[in-house]
């Protein structure tokens, strides 16, 4: 089952991708004119809409946004700290009528000049977690939730300094995006999140015409996680990168890793594991268990729920039991009304990752070829790990749109070298098995006189990046390189040596 969808969805994407960038000159003109125009154009706007979905089937799914736009600000956060000067946008955009499914988004424009910064789409991965609960409230937005859940900080390295940031929480099911028809819940997967993130962009750009023309980007982060549990994706890779990790981090025995590379086939046609390894790699998970393998020099969190007086927080030191604060503050009701969250009364309570989605039907059993096919196409885009680089392309199959926005093209893929679950060395083996030519050589990027972490740069312009000292959760941890680095690589520079 799993091999035939990632080829129903790659005929699908390449069929889509021909189609619109090389039979149908026309439609590319149209579309290069769409969006180089700035909106120029807005009467025909809607049949650009339409003929772009209708490529995908998806043409009766453009509906009227007018005069959405305004109703959709939020003035004024619960708790919201003095002197916020630039304008936050929330609320639902309808995916598909008939069923009732309608996704959440939560839009911060920069700090300064919006009118000319690009606009940067973030996704959080899983599948089935909120970008909002994470990527908004604890990464990279311009709030991050104090201990008490009630009252807001400002994030002084927020994305917004530096673009307009979309956060989305995608597919219906997780957060406060939902379905008035819960059967949908049961049909998630990569398929279905792509072709609803399509028609939510396209919808969105109905109800904020004066994005149309702006530099768009994608940037995400993991899939594998919380919700699934480990995904694992390019399953031998990853699995030997993972061990390597634990060992060259002092994580585990010798003979552990020695029995691993003994006696462990990881690849996916081997025969079933000898008993050796599978204990092996039991000895090596029990002894990651006590630590937050998603940052493995990360404190814990020992505390549940609030404080009733804020403690006083630290953007430099990520407090680990931050999920608290954001599950309290978005589970408040007078912040869901200040969102314009929730309005249809929902019968369970906002969670970081989705508790209405039973399971994901497709996904895909390797990453690679896929990858590979990607970089061929040329598409720009800010990927924070490896192992789901591609989830999030297809996922959001507004990708594709993107293709026709940028001549240049340029990929960079981020890992933090404290994470554990997607570790540098199974990003390494992969890379490896792409065969890609290196076009800059690995050497160590800088922030303010530090090393920041190392990079390297590959053919296709595919640049592989790490972080020194972030987990998992890049920005949370190194929020200042993470800045840094979406900087760069927005105003296409190689990230900076001195
Ligand atoms: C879901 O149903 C509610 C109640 O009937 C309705 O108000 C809402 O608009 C519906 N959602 C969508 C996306 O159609
Ligand atoms: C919540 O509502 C849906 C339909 O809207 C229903 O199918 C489901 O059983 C309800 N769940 C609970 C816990 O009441
Ligand atoms: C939606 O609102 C209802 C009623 O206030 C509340 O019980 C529920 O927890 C909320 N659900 C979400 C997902 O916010
Ligand atoms: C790589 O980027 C440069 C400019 O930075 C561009 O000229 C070139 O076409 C890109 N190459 C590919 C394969 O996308």
């Amino acid at each position: 089952m799993k091999p035939s969808f990632s080829c129903l969805f790659f005929f699908l994407l390449l069929c889509f991708l021909h189609c619109v960038a090389s039979s149908t000159a026309r439609q590319r003109d149209a579309l290069n004119k769409f969006y180089f125009n700035n909106g120029a154009e807005r009467s025909s706007s809607s049949s650009w809409a339409s003929s772009l979905l209708s490529i995908s089937g998806l043409e009766s799914k453009v509906y009227d946004n007018s005069g959405l736009k305004e109703g959709d600000k939020v003035v004024l956060l619960p708790g919201q700290p003095e002197g916020v000067h630039f304008d936050q946008y929330a609320g639902y955009v309808t995916v598909d009528r008939a069923n009732g499914r309608a996704l959440f988004y939560y839009f911060a424009e920069a700090v300064e000049n919006s009118g000319s910064k690009p606009i940067v789409l973030w996704l959080n991965g899983g599948p089935g977690c909120s970008s909002l609960g994470y990527g908004a409230m604890e990464e990279l937005g311009p709030f991050r939730v104090m201990s008490d859940g009630k009252t807001l900080y400002r994030n002084p390295y927020a994305w917004n300094e530096v673009a307009n940031i979309l956060f989305l929480e995608s597919p219906a099911g997780v957060g406060f995006s939902y379905s008035n028809t819960t059967s949908d819940y049961s049909k998630s997967g990569d398929h279905r999140t792509a072709t609803d993130a399509l028609v939510f962009l396209v919808n969105w750009f109905e109800r904020f015409p004066e994005y149309k023309g702006r530099d768009f980007f994608i940037t995400g982060e993991s899939y594998a996680g919380h919700y699934i549990g480990n995904a694992v994706i390019n399953k031998e890779t990853d699995s030997k990168g993972t061990f390597d990790y634990f060992w060259t981090h002092a994580l585990i025995a010798d003979e552990t890793i020695h029995t691993i590379h003994k006696f462990c086939n990881f690849s996916p046609d081997a025969s079933p594991t000898a008993p050796k390894c599978d204990r092996a790699v039991d000895e090596a998970n029990l002894a990651v268990y006590e630590l937050d393998v998603y940052n493995i020099y990360a404190p814990l969190c020992f505390s549940s729920g609030v404080t009733p007086t804020p403690k006083s927080p630290s953007i430099e030191n990520f407090d680990p039991c931050t999920s608290n604060y954001v599950d309290a503050y978005l589970n408040n009701l007078e912040v869901q009304n200040a969102l314009h969250a929730n309005v249809t009364k929902l019968n369970y309570t906002w969670s970081g990752c989705s508790q209405v989605i039973p399971s994901w039907s497709d996904q895909p059993s390797t990453m690679l070829p896929i990858i590979h096919e990607l970089l061929s196409n040329g598409i720009r885009i800010l990927k924070y790990r490896c192992i789901d680089f591609v989830v999030h392309v297809y996922r959001c199959a507004s990708m594709i749109a993107l293709r026709f926005l940028h001549n240049i093209c340029h990929t960079i893929k981020i890992l933090g070298d404290f994470d554990g679950v997607v570790p540098v060395a199974s990003t390494r083996y992969s890379l490896e098995k792409l065969k890609l030519g290196v076009k800059a050589p690995w050497r160590a990027w800088m922030l303010n006189s530090e090393v920041g972490g190392y990079t390297v740069v590959y053919d296709h312009n595919l640049t592989f990046a790490t972080v020194r000292g972030a987990g998992h959760e890049v920005p949370s941890y190194q929020p200042a390189r993470a800045l840094e680095m979406i900087k760069s690589f927005l105003q296409g520079l190689h990230l900076p040596t001195v």
